[in-house]
């Protein structure tokens, strides 16, 4: 393996950015973010160093999921602008250095989507397989309402149809059958279609529920794993480069599945997010002991050199908390959204990083510290380089979506239309466009962007991080996370203090023979390391250091 294979599999140390056309920047004075207005800020995001640009929905849809619930899968909302914009902004991107991944949202469709209108119309409808109907509800079907403040249940009857419909999410999004042929080649033309646009590949929506079929279904389509390994391969035949990212939000075990075959042949998913890990990270700095994350990470499945974990601290969801035991999630909730309209479903916090740490930014700057050199390919969400907080305001999960903060006026430098106007209102006070905004912080050296942008800007030089075996260091005290990345002959160690207390700490390097030294990656400094492999380090409270060892004689890569 060579610095120059880093290249070749380029998701195994990217940086993820997502974002939302809508909510980014307005170039016709809507109050709505478009195409355009995404297109003037590639530089931006080029500058901050992100490598891929995950983009969420921007299908046209009647808007009762935010875009998720889709009604034409081949084309553009106009609203947001028109295949030539979509088109320019990709080779814009592109001539940046840097590739667009879009959300596939092909679980379900909206219910105004015509398939469904067609399907529901009559049982003859070309298009009734597609959807999954029933009688009555099966009592073996599947089971488990996702958005419990708006559902009941995972059928809803149709008047028109005269059947119940599966519904994972809101009963507007009728699930597609994948158990009908029909359907998954209309998937595989879906994905083709955007990858001939120049994606370079997707984050694939609710995939358990994607390729989840009924018991009935099954002489049908024995093993419904068998179309993701189609999807893969016919993407790998097509542009080559393009990566499937699974939201894959199960545990560590079952996610293995999503990978690979059982058997280790056909590949499925390339990356996936790590939501375990992102769970633990949350419990242990509730508790300021690093123990949850480091069982969490040891414990992810061994993947294949071309797969992925995606880290990350934030999405555009509720940051859920639905592994955690309740006494666990209780704990988590306590510490970073005590009140009731913090919470979401019972499950998760509706709340930014700066916001559930009160504005230490510190102990925020420590998150990304860390967040940056996990094992794993991070993805950052759009505003997290500022420092951006929510809008509470705002129903359930858009609390989190306001529009990019880009300057200190009220329209945020993201529109310039009436505020009444503006898609989402910002949030107000300390953490308004006023307080909160790039352009304050762009040319500041001391601020969050600068850091973050440093802290992408050493995680893409320290292949070790992306491509590296992860393995905890033991530390005397339980609140610092000590863990090395081994790659080829070198390592970075890195160390995070979960507490606001100061601590020292003695550590061991594991197959170190003789002196050497370990060189400081995000400040200069050298520690001094003895024959056997002890090295001691000062943390402050929330305290980061990222430490480089490298064979005798040789320069850091
Ligand atoms: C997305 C959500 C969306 C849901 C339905 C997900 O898991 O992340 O934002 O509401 O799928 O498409």
């Amino acid at each position: 393996m060579r610095i120059t294979d880093t290249s070749d599999l380029w998701w195994k140390n990217a940086v993820l950015y997502c974002l939302d056309v809508e909510t980014f920047l307005d170039s016709d004075a809507d109050g709505q973010g478009d195409f355009q207005g995404l297109s003037q800020r590639v530089d931006y995001l080029a500058d901050l160093g992100v490598t891929c640009l995950w983009l969420m929905p921007f299908y046209p849809s009647p808007g009762v999921d935010d875009g998720y619930d889709i009604s034409d899968f081949y084309a553009v909302d106009p609203d947001l602008g028109t295949f030539g914009d979509f088109v320019e902004f990709i080779r814009m991107a592109r001539d940046r250095g840097m590739r667009v991944i879009i959300d596939l949202v092909v679980n379900h469709t909206s219910d105004q989507h015509p398939w469904f209108q067609s399907a529901r119309a009559s049982r003859d409808s070309p298009y009734r397989d597609w959807y999954v109907w029933a009688d009555e509800p099966p009592a073996d079907g599947p089971q488990g309402v996702t958005f419990p403040d708006k559902e009941v249940s995972l059928w809803q009857y149709d008047e028109v149809a005269g059947q119940y419909y599966l519904h994972r999410f809101y009963r507007s999004q009728p699930d597609l059958n994948v158990a009908n042929p029909k359907v998954r080649d209309e998937i595989a033309k879906i994905i083709l279609f955007w990858a001939a646009l120049g994606v370079s590949g997707f984050r694939v929506d609710a995939v358990p529920f994607l390729i989840e079929t009924l018991p009935s279904d099954k002489s049908q389509i024995p093993d419904p794993h068998e179309f993701l390994r189609h999807l893969r391969s016919l993407l790998n035949r097509r542009t080559g480069e393009a990566i499937l990212l699974g939201e894959v939000n199960l545990t560590h075990e079952d996610q293995r599945k999503f990978f690979a075959s059982p058997e280790g042949g056909g590949q499925e998913l390339t990356m996936q997010f790590d939501f375990i890990g992102m769970q633990a990270l949350y419990l242990a700095m509730a508790r300021q002991d690093a123990s949850p994350l480091i069982r969490a990470i040891a414990d992810r499945p061994p993947i294949s050199v071309e797969n992925q974990w995606a880290t990350f601290v934030r999405n555009h969801d509720e940051l859920t908390l639905d592994k955690l035991t309740l006494g666990e999630r209780e704990e988590v909730f306590r510490a970073f959204g005590p009140k009731p309209e913090m919470q979401l479903y019972g499950r998760g916090l509706r709340r930014r990083i700066p916001t559930m740490l009160k504005g230490d930014m510190q102990r925020i700057r420590m998150v990304y510290s860390l967040l940056l050199s996990l094992p794993g390919t991070p993805v950052l969400f759009y505003g997290e380089e500022i420092g951006m907080g929510e809008n509470l305001a705002e129903d359930g999960r858009l609390a989190v979506r306001t529009p990019m903060q880009w300057t200190p006026e009220p329209g945020g430098g993201f529109t310039t239309a009436d505020p009444a106007a503006i898609v989402r209102p910002f949030p107000k006070g300390a953490w308004s466009p006023k307080r909160v905004n790039v352009a304050d912080q762009r040319d500041d050296p001391d601020s969050l962007y600068s850091f973050v942008r440093q802290l992408i800007r050493f995680y893409r030089e320290c292949p070790e991080l992306g491509w590296g075996t992860f393995s905890a260091l033991e530390s005397p005290d339980a609140a610092v996370f000590a863990h090395r990345s081994d790659w080829e002959d070198r390592s970075v160690i890195a160390l995070h203090n979960l507490s606001p207390r100061a601590v020292t700490v003695t550590l061991t390097l594991d197959g170190v023979t003789k002196r050497t030294k370990l060189h400081d990656v995000l400040r200069p400094g050298i520690t001094p390391v003895d024959a056997k492999g002890a090295f001691t380090i000062e943390l402050d409270g929330y305290g980061y250091r990222w430490l480089r060892h490298q064979p005798d004689g040789t320069l850091p890569i």
